[in-house]
Order: C-alpha cells, then sequence, then structure tokens
C-alpha cells in the first residue's frame, strides 16, 4: 500500500472558493483504493460551514516553534466517503470570515504556519506517508522544511515530494528579510537557484525547486508555462525542470455534477430526453432571474471568479454589441475584482431582462446555470485546466473558450465538414474575434439545430471523470517511488 498525503488550502465538501476545492474534493476518491492509502490535510476555518464543522472530532494538540513563537497546533479528524481528512486548528490565523484575504504578508505567515504543521503533525498522527502531494502556493514550503529540516529526523527520512501547480499565477512573494524571519529559514535558501525571486522570496518558486515531481493540471499548460507570456517569471526554471514536469488534465466528480441526478435543478435529463427536457430548466431559469421568458432564445452563462484570467476585458468591450440584438440572453454568477462585478450590474440595469447578473457565490444558482443555458462563455486569457466548461459540458451546454491550457484540451471545436466537436473556441485573445465566434454558434444555434443537437449530444457523452487522469498520477506515484 502506498501512502499519500494531500495538503491544500481548500476542498469540497468542506471548503472552496474555486476550482482547487473541486479537485482536491475528488481526485482522492478516484485513486484506486487496492494500492493507495490517501489522505488529506486542510486548514480548519472557522468560516467553514456550521454542518461541516460539526463533522470534525479532535484529535490532539501541541505547540510548535513558529515565528519566534510557540503556537498552538490542533489536529481534528473526519472521514468523508471513505477518505480522512485531518485538520489543522489555530484561529489567529484561520479565523476571519473567508479563507483567504488581501493582506500578502499575512496569507504568506498564515501559509508558512500551515506548511510546518502539515510536516510537524505526521509522528503524532502515527501517519508516514511516502509521498506528500502539494497544492499551489500555499502549500510551496512543504518541500521546503522537508528539505531543510525535517528530513534529517529518521521519521521523514525518504519522504518524497509532488507539487502540483493549479495556478502559476499565484505565488506568494514577499521581500526576503520578511520570509526569512517569518520561515526560519537560513540564508543560504534565499539565492536565485531557491527561493529567491527577483530580490523577493517566492514559497511557490521554493515548491517547484525542491519537489521530487512536479504537475499542472492540463498538457498545454504544461506547455505554456515553458514561456515568457504564460511563465510568470518562472519559465526558465520550469524549463530546466522539464524532465518531472508532466500536464494531467483534470476531472470532475460526476456524481456531484450530472444533469439525470442533481438535486439543484428545475427538470432533470439525459443524453436521450435532453432535446425535450432541458429546456424547461431555461424557462425556469428566466423566470426565476426575471429575464424575458422565452424557450428559443439563445442563453449563455457565465460562472465564474471575476478576475482579468478569465477573460472578461474582452466581454467588457463587446457586451453592447453583443446584447444589441435579441437573439441572446446572458446569465452571469460569480463574484471578485469590484471594476467586473460592476460591469455586470450596469449591463443588468442597461439591458434588464436580457441579462442576468448575480454578484454572488451559490453551487444551486452554478448547477440551475449550467442546466439552463445553451452555451457556456469562457474566454480565459490563461486556464491552467478549467472546470466550468467540463461542467458545462456534462449538461449539454456548448462552451464557447479561448483555445488556452485546459480549454483547448478539453473543448473540441465544430468542424461543420465533418459535423464533429463538442464547442466553440477561438485563438487570439481579441474581443471581435470572440464576438464572431458568439456570432457564429448563434447561427448554428438558430440556423441548423439538428448539428446543435449533435454537439449537445456528443458533449454529453465526452468522458472527463477522473478515471482517466487518476491512473496518471498513480503512474506518476509509481515513478516516483520506483515501484
Ligand atoms: P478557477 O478555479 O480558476 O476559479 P475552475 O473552472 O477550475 O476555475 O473552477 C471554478 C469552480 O468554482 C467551478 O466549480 C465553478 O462552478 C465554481 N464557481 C465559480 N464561481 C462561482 C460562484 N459565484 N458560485 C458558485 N460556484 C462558483
Ligand atoms: C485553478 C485554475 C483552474 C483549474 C483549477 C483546478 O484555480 O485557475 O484553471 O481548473 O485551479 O485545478
Amino acid at each position: 500500500m502506498k501512502r499519500i498525503l494531500f495538503a491544500a488550502s481548500e476542498g469540497v465538501p468542506f471548503i472552496k472558493t474555486g476550482g482547487l476545492a473541486d479537485v482536491i474534493g475528488s481526485l482522492p476518491k478516484a485513486l484506486d483504493k487496492r494500492y493507495f492509502d490517501v489522505r488529506v490535510i486542510l486548514p480548519k476555518y472557522t468560516c467553514m460551514k456550521q454542518e461541516m464543522k460539526d463533522k470534525l472530532k479532535f484529535k490532539f494538540n501541541f505547540y510548535m516553534d513558529f515565528h519566534w513563537k510557540n503556537e498552538y497546533v490542533g489536529v481534528l479528524e473526519a472521514e468523508e466517503e471513505g477518505i480522512k481528512y485531518y485538520f489543522v486548528d489555530n484561529e489567529m490565523f484561520f479565523g476571519g470570515p473567508s479563507p483567504y484575504s488581501n493582506d500578502t504578508i499575512y496569507e504568506i505567515t498564515k501559509f508558512a504556519f500551515f506548511s510546518k504543521a502539515v510536516l510537524s503533525v505526521l509522528p503524532e498522527l502515527g501517519f508516514k506517508p511516502d509521498i506528500i502531494h502539494c497544492h499551489d502556493w500555499q502549500t510551496g514550503l512543504v518541500p521546503v522544511y522537508l528539505h531543510e529540516r525535517f528530513q534529517q529526523n529518521e521519521f521523514y527520512r525518504g519522504i518524497k515530494s509532488v507539487m502540483t501547480i493549479h495556478n502559476l499565477k499565484f505565488q506568494g512573494k514577499w521581500d526576503v528579510k520578511s520570509v526569512r524571519d517569518i520561515t526560519g529559514l537560513p540564508d543560504w535558501y534565499f539565492t536565485p537557484d531557491k527561493l529567491e525571486y527577483y530580490k523577493d522570496a517566492n514559497l511557490l518558486k521554493g515548491g517547484i525547486v525542491f519537489a521530487d515531481a512536479i504537475t499542472t493540471v492540463s498538457e498545454t499548460y504544461a506547455e505554456e508555462i515553458k514561456m515568457p507570456f504564460y511563465g510568470e517569471g518562472l519559465h526558465e526554471l520550469l524549463q530546466a525542470r522539464a524532465n518531472d514536469l508532466r500536464g494531467i488534465v483534470n476531472g470532475i466528480d460526476y456524481t456531484d455534477f450530472n444533469p439525470k441526478t442533481d438535486k439543484y435543478i428545475f427538470k432533470k435529463y439525459n443524453v436521450d430526453n435532453f432535446r425535450k427536457e432541458k429546456v424547461k430548466n431555461k424557462k425556469a431559469l428566466q423566470k426565476e432571474l426575471g429575464l424575458e421568458e422565452s424557450d428559443k432564445v439563445m442563453m449563455i452563462g457565465i460562472v465564474s471568479r471575476l478576475t482579468d484570467q478569465k477573460g472578461f476585458d474582452l466581454i467588457a468591450y463587446i457586451m453592447d454589441e453583443l446584447l444589441s440584438v435579441d437573439a441572446v440572453q446572458v446569465v452571469v454568477l460569480g463574484t471578485g475584482e469590484e471594476r467586473y462585478e460592476n460591469m455586470f450590474r450596469h449591463f443588468d440595469w442597461k439591458f434588464h431582462g436580457k441579462i442576468s447578473a448575480n454578484i454572488y457565490y451559490s453551487e444551486e444558482l452554478s448547477h440551475k446555470i449550467y442546466a439552463a443555458s445553451d452555451a457556456f462563455l469562457m474566454p480565459s486569457l490563461f486556464e491552467p485546466c478549467g472546470l466550468s466548461q467540463l461542467m458545462s459540458l456534462h449538461y449539454g451546454t456548448l462552451p464557447i473558450v479561448r483555445e488556452t491550457g485546459g480549454l483547448k484540451d478539453t473543448v473540441i471545436p465544430y468542424n461543420e465538414y465533418e459535423g464533429t466537436g463538442t464547442g466553440f473556441s477561438f485563438v487570439n485573445y481579441n474581443a471581435h474575434e470572440m464576438l464572431a465566434t458568439i456570432r457564429y454558434a448563434e447561427q448554428v444555434y438558430y440556423d441548423n439545430k439538428r448539428a446543435w443537437n449533435k454537439l449537445v449530444d456528443n458533449a454529453m457523452m465526452a468522458d472527463y471523470s477522473w478515471a482517466v487522469s487518476a491512473e496518471k498520477y498513480q503512474s506518476m506515484y509509481d515513478w516516483l517511488l520506483g515501484w
């Protein structure tokens, strides 16, 4: 049995702000239990839903040296669908109204604490992993601490680490002096071949340098990040580690996202009856959100963090033009940067009845939008993988995407000559190229329903469950352990 410990800052069903949580909640379940004992360790945020907090059982606590102090570390435990979860408790770090804040130095301190705690709790847990699988910058210091101090101790000897990059944009950077002080790492870790990055200290870089293997969440993104445009300043390091870097596309959990069984949607449907049943979701959503009620009009959905990663500059640029004709309706669900929140509020006011802007977070509404929409717009500037388009595909809602990262790997563009495809795509980060692609999709939707429905068929039957990708993780673990 190989023992794997996932360390991450969020995970479904306990706490979620984005796709990372979906992956942490679903990949461990997909790994073969006959060969892998996979457990997950997360922070215990006080902002977790009470029903989730109620599931946690206290195990033990101790005090850990950190940042010149002796800090409380509590450990709690829960089990969900056969997976053991551990939680690190310290209310000074994990209190507050949401998992993350905009205070960078506080975030760096908090996740340095978490990373050190992840390693420190293991002997008392009686769980010695063969591999610690770290996710994103918040756990970047785990491979560093493992290398710098823990591996001198017999218990930790031989533990391997994997660093998965879900988003290279976020790296956890701050000045060297403060980070040295917080982490207690010696001077020689802050050189350009280790944690130093253009005079700052960089936690994700530390993880990439010291991990035994590196992965990211799609094959295309694994190639893109070796280039300056997508590399966020780390492309040369990623080139240098190219032999240890692989791209494994994410899957989604079809028990949570399934139009046949979804408890949130108005009318359940499947690949055989979507022609009649799916539209009932559209009508019900129009009514719920105060949109003009019509089963004919093409509805475009957007469910997203509202950040520039997701291509909202393009959308802002063509929104007037897009909504100037009666052919489309737009439904948005998202929160994020104020400028984009206000942009959608503005268009909701200007084109009331044609667009519905829902500036909040709602699991339920997200499912209703995946089910009700005809198309799903995701014109990202960059996209490590993207899960929203995978959810859309499974609900027969055709993605309109820019060909980048995981969007390029998972959406097959419509080929009108061969009648193949699962969606629509464009190449350049250009607002009118996007608009032309939306207009093309409208044309197929209105003038060639048979072709459209064939695409829906293809989309619903495409398999983006974890089965294939979980095997790729398994062979990486095997390779790392030399088994
Ligand atoms: P990212 O992780 O970059 O935000 P992904 O496409 O990988 O993008 O994952 C986004 C996840 O977050 C999806 O599960 C999506 O449904 C969900 N999501 C994003 N915004 C909201 C929101 N406002 N309400 C509910 N779910 C949301
Ligand atoms: C990040 C990326 C997204 C990816 C998700 C899960 O948030 O932005 O593309 O799907 O992580 O890996």
